[in-house]
């Protein structure tokens, strides 16, 4: 959490600067991770977390890097999205996407394959500027952006907000709805894959 909030002061600083020269155009998006807003409930400021292809707010990102010559592995703890939001922000070959599956459970593919079961939501996922906050949302089948439902072992898994979504308790009454805010990160790729 540090790191990102560290990283997120930069563009303020930049503001205040001369223009820096660019080569790349001001409006392309930057990589981002998310923090939970929703003030009074259990899940405000919890970061989100990359985990068995799922997210969840809290915990700790699961990562992987193979010991190969030539390799030289990110610290894999922070979980990033690729700009757009509808990929991860990693080292391997081919990357890893970002959907949301049948049960509205919000996921990423398993490196090295683009397996996606039938029936899941892609390329709904966005990334929406904003100032001072920039969001990240999900539009579709009726849902508007994400919520957090509670598991067996007192974690938050993220949903797309739909009223029909398969939650883990099985009542979509006791899932949290939040804000995604999305907090530039700049940088190389944090992770080599995600698992
Ligand atoms: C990730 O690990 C690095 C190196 O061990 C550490 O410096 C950094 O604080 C960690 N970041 C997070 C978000 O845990
Ligand atoms: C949930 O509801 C939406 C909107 O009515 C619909 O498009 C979608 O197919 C439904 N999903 C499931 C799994 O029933």
């Amino acid at each position: 959490m540090k790191a990102v909030i560290a990283s997120i002061a930069l563009p303020l600083l930049a503001a205040a600067a001369p223009a820096p020269v660019s080569t790349a155009p001001a409006s392309n998006p930057p990589n981002f991770g998310v923090m939970a807003i929703h003030s009074g409930s259990p899940i405000h400021y919890a970061q989100m977390n990359a985990a068995g292809q799922k997210f969840w707010l809290g915990g700790s990102t699961s990562s992987y890097c193979p010991s190969i010559d030539g390799i030289v592995c990110p610290p894999g703890n922070q979980t990033v999205f690729a700009a757009g939001g509808n990929a991860m922000d990693v080292e391997v070959p081919g990357g890893q996407q970002v959907y949301v599956d049948p049960t509205g459970a919000l996921s990423f593919t398993q490196a090295h394959s683009a397996s996606i079961p039938a029936g899941s939501a892609v390329g709904g996922l966005f990334y929406e500027p904003g100032k001072p906050w920039s969001h990240y949302s999900f539009k579709g089948w009726g849902a508007q952006g994400f919520m957090a439902c509670p598991t067996d072992d007192n974690q938050y898994q993220v949903f797309a907000a739909m009223q029909n979504a398969t939650v883990p308790s099985g009542n979509v009454a006791d899932c949290i709805g939040f804000s995604a805010m999305a907090l530039t990160y700049k940088g190389d790729a944090p992770t080599w894959q995600y698992i």
